[in-house]
């Protein structure tokens, strides 16, 4: 039997721990990439990771949750926060890293692969020390988020995020560095914003 160039290509992405980003063309024995997504994970895994992305979308974050998903492969540090709501990559869970302290809001969607018409693009994702990636934000596949950087509300994040930066936008682009002590520094006065009532009860 012939040997299957397409499989093989996305096997030895995967076993070289130092590969970051792949971009593998689809010998279009169907007539789109995604059709055959079997001929390199096994259907029965699949079905597993499903089932613990989909349980995990609805639970609160916790630890027992962050077990939940080292249970598929994903690599996840400590006093990591994830919010209900985030999608992660069903196909390719183990190319994630989550480092110490990170925090991800809600409906965001981590993606290990992207697919087209006639390629397969697989990437490792890291998300450095606690960095936070705020609510409605895509991270695509071999980005590497720095040390505590932040990527603001609704971003797509195409390229590598430097250390203390915050990125924002579709796609994202660095908008200001940040104040490296900024998580070092003693409780500040709490900023309470009395102008955001409108009305006063007496006015009522
Ligand atoms: C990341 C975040 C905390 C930044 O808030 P902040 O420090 O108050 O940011 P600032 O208000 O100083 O914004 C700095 C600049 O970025 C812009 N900006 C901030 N968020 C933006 C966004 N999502 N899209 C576009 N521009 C944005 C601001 O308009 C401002 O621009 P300017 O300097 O030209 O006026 C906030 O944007 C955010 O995403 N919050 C949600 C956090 C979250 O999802 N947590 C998850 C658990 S609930």
């Amino acid at each position: 039997m012939a040997k299957d160039k397409f499989r093989q290509e996305v096997s030895n992405f995967l076993k070289n721990k130092n590969a970051k980003y792949a971009k593998i063309k689809y010998d279009m024995r169907r007539m789109n990439c995604a059709k055959e997504w079997y001929r390199y994970r096994n259907p029965l895994r699949m079905l597993w990771t499903a089932f613990v992305v989909e349980v995990c979308r609805k639970l609160p974050p916790s630890e027992f949750k962050n077990h939940l998903y080292r249970m598929i492969g994903m690599k996840i540090g400590k006093d990591v926060t994830i919010c209900p709501d985030v999608v992660i990559d069903w196909l390719f869970p183990e190319l994630i890293t989550i480092e110490d302290g990170v925090l991800l809001g809600g409906d965001l969607f981590i993606a290990a692969h992207e697919i087209t018409i006639n390629e397969l693009i697989i990437g490792r994702i890291i998300l450095g020390k606690q960095s936070l990636v705020a609510s409605w934000t895509v991270i695509d596949p071999g980005v590497t988020l720095g040390e505590r950087s932040i990527v603001g509300l609704f971003s797509w994040v195409r390229e590598d995020v430097p250390p203390y930066s915050f990125v924002v936008g579709v796609p994202a682009k660095v908008k200001k560095t940040l104040d490296r002590t900024v998580y070092s520094k003693s409780l500040e006065k709490t900023d309470i914003r009395s102008e955001v009532m409108l009305y006063k009860e007496s006015e009522i």
